[in-house]
């Protein structure tokens, strides 16, 4: 057996996005007791940090230990007791695994489905939340198998208005477009590290409710997932009376989501915002100019996750493969239904550059010329410039 020494890639698919040595290098400082008084200072500031970039200051928030899965599950898991009744919107792979989750915690699941590349329509899950009455509303912000934006105003609204929780999965839009659960009286949201916040994967930032927190003491059950049991996780991450161990705090992870947070904050989370729309814009200028085409309508577009679709005639895996080989620059492929049919180009946290959308359009314009296809990089180059953000 010898060391692994990865190759030198540009991520520019739907996640993990590229991580900046600013950020590695702070997850390589030395580990820690995850009781040591430095650490528990840390877990303090990435607390607020959290509350911070959720804008959810009366939010309990801390990072899970786990993907931004993890998060999704601690949210069914742990508002969903075997009898209740979710109403779960769908509208991609993840809005899907939201429901087979809450199934598996033994709820009924009202699934209210939308096209794949639509937004969830309110009007539609409010119809449900009439019909049927819930615990629970689950949607997807932003879907990373479309590429679709879905309001989450509206959404929480008609949570409220017919006494359900809402869970909101932000795993892709956190950092990267506008996540404000104190806005949308939002009562869980969670993400991902390794999206628009630019740390690598492996935490789920998490924000939960002070509804939601009444509903978890109130259950008549324990959840049937300790790991992410939030009622224990909570008293390790500071809880009345002191902490109590749960399990062992993946340290150095921590290190790393902290330091992601603190140049997020440098550059300014509004900032941040701005320059994932610029960057999208100018990626789109120069997809133009090569006929490309987007999956979803314009108002519900995400600027860090282009799904654009697949030229007639066009190789879409040997397009990804040549980009790989020949720029290291990886995209991703479509999923479900849209296999084979999209091309999903993530322009997420350190990945969100002029320099990324500058590769791009160079490294797709050079696939497709190489499938015969007749295509000019420099005015897709020059489409792109004057938007860059
Ligand atoms: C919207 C959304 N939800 C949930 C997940 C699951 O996150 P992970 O793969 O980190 O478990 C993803 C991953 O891409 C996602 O895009």
């Amino acid at each position: 057996m010898q060391s692994f020494y990865p190759p030198q890639r540009v991520l520019m698919g739907p996640g993990p996005s590229d991580v900046s040595s600013r950020v590695l290098m702070a997850s390589a400082r030395p580990t820690i007791g995850h009781l040591d008084p430095a650490f528990i200072a840390l877990m303090e500031e990435t607390k607020t940090a959290l509350q911070r970039v959720f804008k959810a200051p009366d939010h309990a928030c801390i990072p899970l230990p786990g993907p931004g899965t993890s998060g999704m599950e601690a949210a069914i898991a742990n508002l969903l007791e075997p009898g209740d009744t979710a109403v779960v919107a769908i509208n991609g792979v993840f809005g899907t695994r939201m429901a087979d989750m809450a199934e598996r915690q033994g709820a009924e699941v009202v699934r209210v489905e939308f096209p794949w590349g639509e937004p969830v329509d309110p009007q539609k899950v409010e119809a449900a939340l009439w019909a049927r009455g819930a615990k629970v509303l689950a949607f997807v912000h932003a879907e990373t198998s479309t590429g679709a934006m879905t309001d989450p105003a509206p959404l929480c609204a008609v949570a409220r208005e017919h006494g359900a929780l809402s869970i909101v999965d932000c795993v892709t839009s956190l950092g990267g477009i506008d996540v404000d659960a104190a806005g949308w009286d939002a009562d869980v949201l969670y993400s991902g590290t390794q999206k628009c916040l630019g740390a690598p994967p492996g935490l789920a930032p998490f924000a939960m409710g002070k509804r939601a927190m009444e509903a978890i003491k109130n259950r008549k059950t324990k959840s049937r997932n300790w790991l992410y049991d939030l009622s224990l996780l909570m008293s390790y991450w500071g809880g009345e009376g002191g902490r109590a161990y749960h399990h062992t705090a993946p340290i150095n992870a921590i290190y790393g989501l902290h330091e992601a947070l603190v140049s997020l904050f440098e550059e300014g989370l509004d900032n941040a915002i701005v320059r994932h729309r610029k960057n999208h814009e100018a990626l789109a200028a120069g997809l133009a100019t090569y006929g490309i085409e987007y999956q979803v309508a314009k108002p519900y577009r995400l600027p860090q996750l282009n799904a654009v679709k697949v030229p007639e005639g066009i190789d879409e895996a040997a397009v990804r493969q040549r980009m790989l080989d020949q720029f290291d620059l990886e995209i991703g492929g479509g999923l479900g239904p849209l296999k084979g049919q999209i091309w999903r180009i993530g322009l997420m946290g350190a990945s969100s550059t002029p320099r990324h959308v500058r590769l791009c359009l160079t490294a797709l314009g050079e696939a497709l010329d190489h499938q015969g296809r007749k295509v000019s990089i420099v005015d897709a180059l020059d489409a792109a410039e004057p938007l860059l953000g």
